[in-house]
């Protein structure tokens, strides 16, 4: 065959690959124009919203942004009086807002768990109603570490606190989420850029995987039931909080503008979206860029956190 005649079919397929890109990264940035469809939630203005680990991080800075929207909300966290004085926090700011907290260990839970929907029913009243679970606790408990230098309970913890939790939470909490007309009740997940495979946060990293997978399977499991419930997972990186002390600049932003962007991106059409528009941009590097060279930069970057978390345990010391 006549090589020459193949050029104009090249060129073609690279135009219209070229065009597919393009396309789907326009449509992508186009999301964080979008308006968010956060108020659906709260038709009748006294709606609630459940947050867990909501005494510090992304999730206070959920209930700041979510009662600065017009919600009552529910501070989840382990320890009483960190949480009444957040909660006394919130009054203060919102004192049009109504605020309460639920104490819990997200760690080896049983069933006692069901009983959470009564707790939370007295909370929201007759007249109130639960519409948003935000299921944000979670974390790492030891970064730049392999995987057998990790203890039964080191493995246990982490899977408790990133994926065995928020599936029971949500299994108790759905029956109240879908009560009510039409769409009813939201379920927003917090995952992460680990979600990909990252060396020395390995089972961390493999619970934000199955936080993703949950989300996707629950969100098509509530649309074939029609229970009025949207289920999404908000994809994370790298932000300035207790459980995560690094510098901030634009890359990594503050738990409150994190978490307004995150709420932003409510009912943008999409099941797992990332909160942040410049995290979104870092994200694109994880889809072109090859993994081998993704891998190199991960794991440097994990040994400068390790360094950097022993200078800071030598200087408290
Ligand atoms: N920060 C980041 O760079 C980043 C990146 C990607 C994804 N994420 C995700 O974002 C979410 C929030 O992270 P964050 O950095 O804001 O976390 P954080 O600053 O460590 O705060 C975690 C919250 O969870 C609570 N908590 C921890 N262990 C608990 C337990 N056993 N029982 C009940 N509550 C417990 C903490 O309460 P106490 O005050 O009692 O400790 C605190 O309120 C997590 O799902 C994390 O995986 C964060």
């Amino acid at each position: 065959m006549d090589p020459i005649s193949w050029t104009p079919n090249l060129s073609t397929i690279g135009f219209a690959a070229l065009s597919y890109v393009t396309y789907k990264l326009a449509r992508q940035a186009i999301i964080y124009l979008l308006p968010s469809k956060l108020a659906r939630y709260n038709r009748t203005g006294n709606n609630w919203a459940l947050v867990t680990g909501a005494t510090d991080g992304i999730g206070f800075g959920f209930c700041q942004e979510l009662c600065s929207r017009g919600f009552n909300v529910i501070l989840h966290g382990r320890n009483a009086e960190k949480l009444a004085k957040r909660a006394q926090e919130l009054n203060a700011a919102f004192p049009e807002r109504n605020v309460d907290t639920l104490i819990l260990d997200v760690i080896g839970v049983d069933e006692s768990i069901d009983s959470v929907a009564q707790q939370v029913r007295d909370i929201t009243g007759n007249n109130g109603k639960l519409s948003i679970l935000i299921n944000n606790v979670g974390g790492e408990l030891r970064t730049s570490v392999t995987l057998d230098t990790l203890t039964f309970a080191d493995v246990n913890e982490t899977i408790d606190k990133n994926a065995r939790f928020m599936t029971q939470i949500t299994r108790v909490l759905l029956p109240l989420l879908s009560e009510g007309e039409g769409r009813s009740g939201l379920v927003l997940n917090v995952s992460s850029l680990s979600q990909w495979g990252l060396p020395y946060v390995s089972v961390y990293s493999a619970t934000k995987g199955f936080v993703d997978t949950f989300t996707r399977a629950l969100e098509a499991e509530c649309n074939a039931e029609k229970r009025g419930v949207d289920v999404m997972a908000l994809r994370v990186g790298q932000t300035k909080t207790p459980g995560y002390d690094v510098d901030s600049n634009l890359f990594v932003p503050l738990p409150r503008p994190l978490a307004k962007a995150g709420l932003d991106r409510v009912g943008c059409g999409e099941v797992i979206v990332w909160a942040y528009f410049w995290h979104w941009l870092q994200g694109i590097s994880f889809e072109i860029m090859p993994r081998w060279i993704l891998m190199r930069a991960t794991v440097a970057a994990m040994m400068d956190m390790k360094r950097k978390g022993q200078e800071k345990a030598l200087k408290r010391q």
